[in-house]
C-alpha cells in the first residue's frame, strides 16, 4: 500500500467519523427524550435565546469556514507541483506587503466579531429579563442534593422547603436566587436555561420558564466531591390550577399516621433522624431549630426559618416529588408526569435498599458530614420507616 493510499484510506475513515458525529448531534438537537439533557432541545424562552444565539454564531462561523476552505482546495489544486515539473516550475508569484489584503484581513475579522458581540450582549441582557409577576425561589446546593425554598405569601418568611425537584407553574417567569450551603455547585437545567454556579456566600441569578407543563430533567456541571456525578435535579413544570394545588398542599401538613406500623415509624423518625431531617409539626425543636444559616448576607429574612433541618432534606411532603436521594432514586413505579401528582405505586424497594446502607446507592463520606450515614436499622425497624414515610403526601 502506497503512502497516497493510506493518506487516502485515513481521509475517508476521517470524513465518515465528522459525518456521524454531525448526524448523531443533529439527531440528539431534535429529541429531548433520548437526550434529556440537551441544549439544543429548548423548551422555555430563555433556552430558545440560547439556541437561536447559537446557530448564528455557527451559522456565521460556517460561512467562514467554507470561504476558507475553498480557497484552500482552489489554491492547493491550481498550483499543485507535477511530478514531471522542473524545480521551481509552476510556483506562485511570490508577493508581499499588499496593503489593500493586509486592511481587508485585519478589517474583515474585526466586523464579524462586532457583529457576534452585538448578537451575544443582546442576548445576555435578555437572559436577565423577567415578568414583574415572577415567582422566586431559592435554590441551595448542598452535598449532594438540591433544596428548593419558597416563600408563598411574600412575607419574607420560607414556608416550603423541598428538594430536588423544582415545581413551578408553566408559562410563567421563575426567579431563581441560587445559593450553596458547601462547596461550589453549578444549576443547570439545559432544556430551559443555561448554567448558573452555586457559590457559598453568593446569590445568583437564573430566570426559568417553560412553554408547556412538563419534567425537565438536571445534573450539577461543577464537580462538588464524590457525588458529583449523580447530584440530579428536575424541573416539574404544571398548569397553573394543578401549581395551586401543589401549593396547598405543601402548605398544610400531611395526616397523622393511623395503623401501628406507620405510628412505630413515626416514632423512629424522631429518634434516629430529626438530628438531620425536618419533618414539619413532628421534629423536636420545631419552635427552636438546630439548622445551619447559609452564609450569606442576602439571607438574612430566611436563615431563622422553622422548616430548615441540618444538612439533610425537609421530608415533610416526601412523597410530593418523583425521586429521592439527589434525584437519583425513583420514588414511584411510574416516571414523573406533569399530569399526575403522585404516579403509580410508591417504590418501596427503593426507599428500603437506601435505608439499608445508603453508601451502597451512592458515593458518600457520612463521617466527614457528607452524606447520609447508614443508620444499623434492622429490617423491622426500615419496614416501619417506610410505612411511614410514603403516608408523607
Ligand atoms: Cu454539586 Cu457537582
Amino acid at each position: 500500500m502506497t503512502n497516497k493510499t493510506k493518506a487516502m484510506i485515513w481521509a475517508i475513515v476521517a470524513t465518515v467519523v465528522f459525518i456521524v458525529s454531525g448526524w448523531l448531534m443533529l439527531r440528539g438537537a431534535t429529541s429531548s427524550v433520548t437526550f434529556p439533557l440537551n441544549t439544543l432541545s429548548p423548551h422555555g424562552v430563555k433556552a430558545d435565546y440560547i439556541q437561536t444565539l447559537t446557530y448564528w454564531v455557527f451559522g456565521i462561523a460556517a460561512v467562514v469556514f467554507l470561504l476558507v476552505e475553498v480557497a484552500i482546495i482552489w489554491m492547493v489544486v491550481r498550483f499543485r507541483a507535477e511530478d514531471s515539473d522542473e524545480e521551481g516550475q509552476n510556483e506562485p508569484r511570490q508577493v508581499h506587503g499588499i496593503t489593500s489584503l493586509e486592511i481587508g484581513w485585519t478589517i474583515v475579522p474585526a466586523v464579524i466579531l462586532a457583529g457576534l458581540a452585538v448578537l451575544n450582549v443582546n442576548t445576555i441582557l435578555k437572559m436577565e429579563d423577567a415578568s414583574a409577576d415572577a415567582i422566586e425561589v431559592e435554590v441551595i446546593g448542598q452535598q449532594w442534593w438540591w433544596e428548593f425554598r419558597y416563600d408563598t405569601n411574600g412575607d419574607g418568611e420560607v414556608d416550603i422547603i423541598t428538594a430536588n425537584q423544582l415545581v413551578m407553574p408553566a408559562d410563567h417567569d421563575v426567579n431563581l436566587k441560587i445559593q450553596s450551603n458547601d462547596v461550589i455547585h453549578s444549576f443547570w437545567i439545559p432544556t430551559l436555561n443555561g448554567k448558573k454556579d452555586a457559590v457559598p456566600g453568593r446569590t445568583h441569578p437564573l430566570v426559568l420558564q417553560s412553554y408547556e407543563p412538563g419534567v425537565f430533567e438536571g445534573q450539577c456541571t461543577e464537580f462538588c466531591g464524590l457525588s458529583h456525578g449523580v447530584m440530579r435535579m428536575q424541573v416539574k413544570s404544571l398548569p397553573e390550577a394543578e401549581y395551586e394545588d401543589w401549593l396547598d398542599i405543601m402548605t398544610t401538613n400531611p395526616d397523622d399516621p393511623s395503623d401501628a406500623d406507620q405510628i412505630a415509624g413515626q416514632e423512629l423518625f424522631v429518634q434516629q433522624c430529626t438530628g438531620c431531617h425536618q419533618i414539619n409539626g413532628i421534629s423536636p425543636g420545631d419552635e427552636d431549630p438546630a439548622y445551619t444559616p447559609i452564609p450569606d448576607p442576602d439571607y438574612g429574612a430566611t436563615v431563622g426559618s422553622a422548616l430548615s433541618a441540618q444538612n439533610a432534606p425537609n421530608l415533610t411532603h416526601l412523597m410530593m416529588r418523583d425521586t429521592f436521594a439527589g434525584s437519583l432514586l425513583a420514588l414511584y413505579d411510574e416516571p414523573a408526569s406533569p399530569e399526575v401528582m403522585n404516579p403509580g405505586i410508591p417504590n418501596t424497594n427503593n426507599l428500603k435498599r437506601w435505608l439499608r446502607n445508603p453508601e451502597e446507592v451512592k458515593p458518600m463520606d457520612p463521617e466527614n458530614g457528607q452524606g447520609m450515614p447508614n443508620m444499623g436499622l434492622s429490617e423491622e425497624q426500615i419496614d416501619q420507616l417506610v410505612a411511614y414515610l410514603i403516608t408523607l403526601k
